[in-house]
């Protein structure tokens, strides 16, 4: 439930909200040594500008949420090359990596970023999607993810939660 009436914007990242989402992405991974570089968000961008999303709240970012379409599933790596792991006729949509900033957390914006991908994976016609995760399996739950694969990962267990049926039943 928003505990907040904030007004927030989703809409697709550009090339000056790198240096913002890099720092939500350090924030949120470096505990699990699972941060990215600038660089590689840089390269989603301009790879796949629809597939990746920022959340903007009191005049700053807040969140965002980029991904990849896939032609199979396999398992993703840190800062790969989404030159070579993207395609454009892919229809599993990967969410590569989704945080909220942490003052911002707690107030629905998660799930409004994973509303927006969903709805943005509908638009590319994709059939799957999957993310990984190690703490936020909650928060893909209450979309109707399932659980598909435990793994560990540089010692930590990932849960790998993916959607398939619902992603063209509803809405
Ligand atoms: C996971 C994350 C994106 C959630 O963002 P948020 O804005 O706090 O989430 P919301 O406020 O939208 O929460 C919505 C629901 O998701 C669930 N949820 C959110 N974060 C959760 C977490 N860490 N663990 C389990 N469930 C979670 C809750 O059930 C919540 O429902 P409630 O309001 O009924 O309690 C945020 O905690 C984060 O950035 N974490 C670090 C990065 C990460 O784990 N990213 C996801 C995997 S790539």
């Amino acid at each position: 439930m928003l505990a907040t009436t904030t007004k927030v914007l989703v809409r697709n990242a550009r090339d000056q909200d790198i240096p913002a989402v890099a720092e939500i992405d350090t924030e949120a991974f470096a505990a699990t040594g699972t941060m990215e570089t600038p660089e590689t968000f840089q390269l989603r961008l301009r790879t796949f500008p629809d597939g990746f999303l920022i959340l903007i709240a009191e005049n700053e970012i807040a969140a965002y949420g980029c991904s990849e379409k896939w032609l199979t599933e396999r398992e993703p790596g840190l800062n790969e090359n989404p030159a070579t792991t993207h395609h454009i006729d892919g229809k599993i949509l990967c969410i590569t990596a989704m945080a909220v900033k942490s003052n911002f957390r707690g107030r629905g914006y998660g799930l409004l970023m994973l509303d927006k991908l969903i709805e943005m994976a509908r638009r590319e016609n994709c059939s799957q999607i999957i993310a990984e995760t190690t703490h936020a399996q909650g928060l893909f739950l209450k979309r109707g993810f399932k659980k598909t694969q435990t793994r560990t990962e540089r010692e930590v267990l990932v849960d790998v939660m993916s959607l398939t049926q619902e992603l063209h039943g509803k809405k």
